[in-house]
């Protein structure tokens, strides 16, 4: 390799044939190189119209699963390729290796990003010992609609923790150096607005504004840019009526020369060949002509570009330049990944002392203790430590509760709720039936102090293609709460889920917990919040609707012009005839053990100038005798601005632990960067005048003082 570390990426570029530049943009499946694809050139292979020449030719690799894996592959092409340019291996590394954190939505609870730095920084030192080399993460969605499969993937609602949590993510994968053993570089997916499908139905149409794209939506995935991601992943769906995946307007308007970013861009799986049924594209050719048009480099596990640029190029239908710039692009992230002087980059045949570490497994504890979120408590909770237990429910005794996308996590390796729970456990049920509980149960029940029901989604039920039109309990589930009523036990709900449910016999409870999916430690973390060994201090990222037909919402919405207003006459206003308009559980909501008392909103001053700043700050009391963190969130709306602005936003948030009985000052700076966003055409615009500061411990409970922006 010594060969192609000492040459420029120009000079390597410079000396391959058409074909073999072409190659550089496909991306396969390992198992092409796995068997001995010379004499066996038939299904998949046959399809894709791929011959042992091509795929010796092909640039990267998708979804590697081991050091064995990655080793014999990797050998197997630098073997029979011609300019032995190493392969890049990617897959999705998404909340964990073999240590399995929160997924994403319960990371994002924990409004920590130095939760989200830790859990990259240890998936990436797990990871890259099966020579990995990017992951496909961070997910920087957002969405406000959980019928949504995906929201488990996501950060939530709202574009400034989306990116803040995304920004963190990619520090953690790539540390200050991909070239590093164990960092990994981060592809942020997928370009854009993947999160707000039609009725929430994966894959389904997007249609949005282009204020809301560049005002929220398109937000995070700069942050990540900018954070210093390598890649960005499109999405399936499309915007303005265009597959993301052949779509100028991101790949070049957005992408390239608004935000003069040089990463690699790559389809997501087939998406290339899906511009034909979006019926953009009429054959494999056109197919790839719009993509190397739009800007895409890498195109997953389609063969529009191999099949097709070159004849394309000969033709002079496409600029040969235009895959010489893509070319270059990867070339150079192989590089700076130091695969040209090692192809074999971190992998590692024993991973023992890197992989599912004791130290590691208390990290994923730690990162799972603090991305709970109570949503209810009567005061049932933190448990006595001799609370004698009936656990009922799907999840009593279940393992599946790593959350989906842990592709190499074990389930059976690690503890389900009976196994932590044993020694308090009187009566344990997984049984989903009420009407199979007999009057024996029941008893048994009664002989206990408290019944835990442990409900949810079974974990398949969110994830890619997995959308939903009933956001209830699966199974009837609620009805088993009847059994606390029987036994006239006070009850606490578990809840395992991938999206915010609409809760019905649930709210009853005397206590609920919001798990989501915690990873391999959920079980223990769960344990320590219900016993107050841990004080739980997760806030939700996302709302969680009274009903159905609520969805879509956000807590960033705009006024209309008929508002609800309390106490006035509601006739002609926008609301709905049957429901509230405000959700059950809003976003940034969630309760502690301690009792966290805000005052005293404090304004350094009220006018500033767009060169000044003002300091902001808020006491808060922790009044009781906990330990606890709070998570204090600062919200600004624009009271008169060209365009209508949204009645609030989240523009900073602070977490910090506070002492029983103690109170501490949280301070906040405003400056010009709160108060600008974007016009139709994306530029960055301000309005002089009246603002709304907030702060407080969730999107509607804050304390607020007006603040003006003048000309002097
Ligand atoms: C499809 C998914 O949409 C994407 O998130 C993932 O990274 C790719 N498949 C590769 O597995």
């Amino acid at each position: 390799m010594d060969y192609l570390n000492s040459k420029s990426v120009d000079m390597i570029l410079h000396n391959l044939t058409l074909e073999e530049k072409i190659g550089q943009l496909l991306q396969l499946a390992p198992f092409f190189l796995m068997k001995d694809i010379k004499v066996e050139i038939f299904g998949s292979v046959q399809e894709l119209n791929l011959t042992s020449e091509k795929i010796f030719n092909s640039g990267s690799i998708l979804g590697i699963g081991s050091a064995k894996d990655m080793i014999s592959v990797q050998k197997k092409y630098l073997e029979n390729s011609r300019h032995k340019i190493p392969l890049v291996f990617m897959a999705d590394i998404v909340h964990g290796y073999k240590t399995i954190f929160p997924v994403p939505i319960a990371l994002a609870s924990s409004f920590n990003p130095e939760l989200a730095y830790l859990t990259a920084r240890v998936s990436a030192d797990e990871a890259t010992t099966a020579g990995i080399h990017v992951t496909f993460s961070p997910i920087a969605d957002i969405s406000k609609d959980p019928r949504w499969g995906r929201v488990v993937e996501t950060f939530g609602e709202d574009s400034y923790l989306s990116g803040e949590m995304s920004k963190a993510m990619v520090k953690g994968y790539q540390q200050e150096n991909i070239g590093l053993d164990n960092s990994l570089a981060a592809c942020v997916k997928h370009f854009a607005a993947y999160g707000a499908p039609t009725a929430g139905r994966d894959y389904n149409t997007v249609s949005l504004s282009h204020i809301d794209l560049y005002s929220e939506y398109l937000k995070p995935y700069k942050e990540a840019l900018d954070a210093g991601a390598r890649l960005i992943m499109t999405a399936f769906n499309t915007i303005d009526r265009m597959p993301c995946t052949a779509n100028s307007f991101l790949l070049r308007n957005i992408l390239r020369d608004k935000w003069k970013s040089d990463v690699v861009t790559i389809s997501d799986y087939n998406s290339l060949k899906e511009v034909i049924t979006h019926g953009v594209a009429k054959n494999m050719k056109e197919a790839a002509y719009l993509g190397i048009q739009a800007g895409l480099d890498i195109e997953m596990q389609s063969t529009a570009y191999i099949n097709n640029l070159p004849e394309l190029i000969d033709k002079g239908i496409v600029d040969e330049s235009l895959v010489d710039d893509a070319v270059l692009r990867i070339l150079k992230l192989k590089k700076d990944l130091g695969l040209f002087d090692n192809p074999y980059k971190g992998a590692v045949l024993d991973d023992s002392k890197r992989v599912l570490t004791e130290e590691n497994l208390d990290k994923a504890k730690k990162v799972a203790q603090e991305s709970m979120v109570l949503l209810k408590n009567d005061g049932v909770l933190p448990l006595k430590k001799n609370t004698k237990i009936s656990i009922i429910g799907p999840y009593a005794n279940s393992r599946s509760i790593i959350g989906p996308w842990s592709w190499h996590g074990k389930r059976d390796l690690h503890t389900s709720l009976e196994d932590v729970l044993k020694d308090n456990i009187e009566y344990i049920n997984e049984n989903n039936k009420i009407e199979e509980y007999s009057s024996e149960d029941i008893a048994k029940i009664k002989e206990s102090d408290l019944v835990i029901f442990a409900l949810g989604e079974p974990d398949w039920l969110s994830g890619e293609a997995h959308s939903r039109t009933d956001l209830s309990l699966p199974n009837n589930q609620e009805k088993l709460i009847e059994l606390a009523k029987k036994t006239d036990k006070k009850f606490i709900v578990l809840l395992f889920n991938g999206r915010p449910l609409v809760l019905n016999e649930t709210l009853e409870a005397n206590a609920i917990i919001e798990c989501w999916f915690l990873g391999c430690e959920s079980s223990s973390a769960i344990k320590n919040v219900l016993y107050g060994d841990v004080n739980p201090s997760g806030k939700l990222p996302i709302s969680f609707p009274r009903n159905i037909g609520q969805i879509p919402y956000s807590y960033n919405y705009l006024n209309t012009g008929r508002p609800r207003l309390q106490n006035q006459s509601n006739e002609y206003v926008s609301k709905y005839m049957d429901s509230p308009n405000t959700p059950q559980y809003c976003f940034g909501y969630g309760l502690s053990y301690s009792k966290f008392k805000h005052s005293n909103l404090k304004l350094s001053k009220n006018r500033m100038n767009k060169d000044e700043v003002i300091k902001v700050s808020i006491d808060i009391l922790n009044d009781s005798e906990f330990a606890g963190k709070e998570v204090v969130q600062l919200y600004i709306k624009d009271v008169f601005a060209k365009v209508s602005r949204p009645v609030k936003e989240l523009k900073a948030f602070k977490k910090v632990e506070i002492l029983p009985n103690e109170s501490i000052e949280v301070a906040f700076e405003i400056s010009i960067k709160d108060l600008i966003y974007q016009n139709i055409l994306g530029e960055d615009t301000f309005d002089y005048g009246e603002f709304v500061v907030m702060i407080g411990s969730s999107s509607e409970e804050y304390l607020e003082e007006k603040i003006y922006l003048v000309e002097e």
